[in-house]
């Protein structure tokens, strides 16, 4: 496998996404509200970061330049452009909606100490359904994760059989032009 800079970016967004939700955990734990709202600061920063690594990932999978791929059962390009396209959409979604979890709440989010802008006005009903929605999106995006890496696997082991199959069915033709040259 070559190296990718949207591969990598792409894995570090996921990275910062399962951080931010085991903080969310923990400080739901917590019983200390000092340490409680320094825990869930981070849990936001890590969150807005996903989205910034995000953008980063897309603009650097355009540059990408991908090898010539080797045929794959027709059902495997086709599942894995539709999880990817669905794992990208909840990417976006997720912070966003901590961002308006957080307005609902009446609370401001913050990044790195910046107080960003309520994105709307409090309200018990939303933040809710906004905090239902937040925690299943988290899980949400940890399980089709983990269905994308298998997909990739899944074309690698593939394209792996198709070339070694291509260089021993070319490997016989190669020795026989080889025998008539040297005759
Ligand atoms: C992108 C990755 C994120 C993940 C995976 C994530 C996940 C979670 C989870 C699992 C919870 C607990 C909810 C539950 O148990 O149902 C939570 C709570 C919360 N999250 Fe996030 N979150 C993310 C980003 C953000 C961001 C960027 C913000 C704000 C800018 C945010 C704001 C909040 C707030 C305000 C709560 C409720 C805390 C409370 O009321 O105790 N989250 N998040």
């Amino acid at each position: 496998m070559r190296w990718q800079w949207g591969r990598t970016l792409f894995w570090t967004t996921i990275g910062l996404v399962a951080g931010s939700f085991v903080l969310a955990l923990v400080g739901e734990e917590i019983s200390s509200t000092r340490v409680r709202e320094q825990i869930l600061n981070w849990h936001e920063w890590l969150g807005l970061l996903s989205l910034l690594t995000l953008i980063a990932t897309l603009i650097a999978q355009w540059f990408d330049k991908h090898p010539a791929s080797l045929p794959l059962p027709l059902w495997l390009p086709w599942l894995r452009g539709a999880v990817g396209v669905f794992l990208y959409v909840l990417l976006v979604l997720q912070p966003l909606s901590g961002w308006l979890l957080a307005s609902h709440e009446g609370t401001l989010a913050s990044f790195f100490g910046w107080m960003l802008p309520p994105l709307a006005s409090p309200s018990g009903t939303l933040a809710h359904y906004g905090y239902v929605y937040h925690g299943l999106g988290g899980v949400l995006i940890l399980l089709i994760s983990a269905l994308n890496l298998r997909l990739n696997l899944t074309a690698y082991v593939f394209s792996l059989v198709a070339s070694v199959r291509r260089r021993r069915r070319t490997a016989p033709e190669a020795k026989k032009r080889t025998y008539r040259d040297g005759a």
